[in-house]
């Protein structure tokens, strides 16, 4: 048995065992074929077979109707940023954008480079992004309104998402990817890099509205292109094929766990049991406020920053990783994603108690 540790890291993240089981299991010879998956050519009936159970799964999960096209696309998140306004700026119109953080910023930055007319509603600079601006209201023509709908550096997450009416609502949801229940309907797209609670790093899943795909224009490069990807079935270029298998592993393993509901409580008792422990302390200092609180990434201050380096090296020392909060922050981080089991994050608060006890 490999000596598995509570890996709290913000992505690319802890999986669930079982899934590293399954491929470990099928690595060499993948359903009878005599090759592993990643030797095997993408236009095989039996990738054909994996991709079309990881979109199936991907549906099945969030309900998400023949409406909308879902897609694995390569280039992270931060290709999207540059994808969605080269797919669906619409002359005369303003893509409009939330800042709530620095992946929000950034999806912002792209659209600026590249000329697109935008817009930002609403920022939380001014106070380190402590919370999501929930104060804007978005044009009754605008392109679309994007926003990331966790953001990982920060620790907050929208709780309740805008309504957008006739708008195209996008959703940067790299972080807190099937965390929790949302309507899909809801959307015009949203995406995220599997890294953090999808899968492995290298694909990006886009679910999209199938209306949207006739904005794209031809005169974007191919790769970008969404109407060209729906169309091949991810498939225009070879796509990142090991990594769609193990998102597809990875929604097996959130059905298996009795689906996005039975996933989203474990995900808030796990939540709460930190969110307690710092609500508790005098000595902790969250960094999110309370209306605005991410279940997913965690963060916090101790009262200095030697305290801070010793607390992630103790903790180390108790098989905890990735705890060093990111340096807009500073602090501590505990990137609690879907595949955290309980005991890692029981583990975790025993510890912030008795650290504050002895220091
Ligand atoms: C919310 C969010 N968006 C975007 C990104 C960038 O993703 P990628 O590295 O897949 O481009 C990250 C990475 O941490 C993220 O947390």
């Amino acid at each position: 048995m490999a000596n598995r540790i509570f890996n709290f890291s913000a992505g690319p993240a802890t999986l669930p065992l079982p899934v590293l089981k399954e491929v470990q299991e099928e690595l060499l010879d993948f359903r009878g074929q005599g090759m592993s998956l990643m030797e095997m050519s993408h236009r095989s009936k039996t990738f054909d077979d994996v991709i079309n159970e990881a979109s199936a799964l991907v549906r099945d999960i969030m309900d998400i109707s023949d409406d909308y096209k879902v897609l694995f696309l390569q280039g992270g998140a931060t290709g999207q940023f540059a994808a969605v306004p080269l797919n669906l700026a619409v002359d005369g119109k303003t893509g409009e954008y939330v800042d709530s953080g620095a992946w929000a910023i950034k999806a912002y930055n792209e659209a600026v480079k590249l000329e697109k007319p935008c817009r930002l509603l609403a920022s939380s600079k001014d106070s380190n992004h402590d919370h999501i601006p929930t104060d804007f209201s978005v044009s009754e023509d605008a392109a679309y309104l994007h926003i990331c709908s966790n953001n990982t550096i920060f620790g907050t997450q929208w709780q309740e998402y805008p309504r957008t009416g006739n708008v195209p609502l996008i959703a940067d949801m790299s972080s807190d990817f099937y965390c929790r229940r949302f309507d899909p309907n809801q959307f015009g797209m949203f995406y995220g890099g599997a890294q953090k609670n999808a899968g492995p790093a290298g694909v990006t899943i886009v679910v999209i509205r199938k209306d949207l795909l006739e904005r794209s224009p031809k005169n974007i490069p191919t790769i970008f292109n969404y109407k060209t990807f729906a169309e091949k079935n991810s498939m225009y270029n070879t796509p990142p094929t090991f990594a769609i298998y193990v998102v597809g592993l990875v929604m097996k393993w959130i059905k298996s766990q009795g689906g996005i509901d039975k996933v989203e409580a474990a995900n808030r008792k796990k939540a709460q049991m930190v969110y307690d422990t710092l609500d508790a302390s005098d000595f902790y200092k969250p960094h999110a406020r309370k209306n605005s609180r991410s279940l997913m990434n965690i963060t916090w201050r101790c009262p200095n920053e030697d305290l801070e380096k010793k607390f992630v090296a103790e903790a180390m020392e108790l098989n905890m990783s990735g705890l060093k909060g990111h340096r807009s922050v500073g602090g501590v981080r505990a990137s609690i994603y879907n595949a955290m089991p309980l005991e890692g994050v029981a583990r975790l608060v025993e510890f912030m108690k008795d650290f504050e006890r002895r220091n």
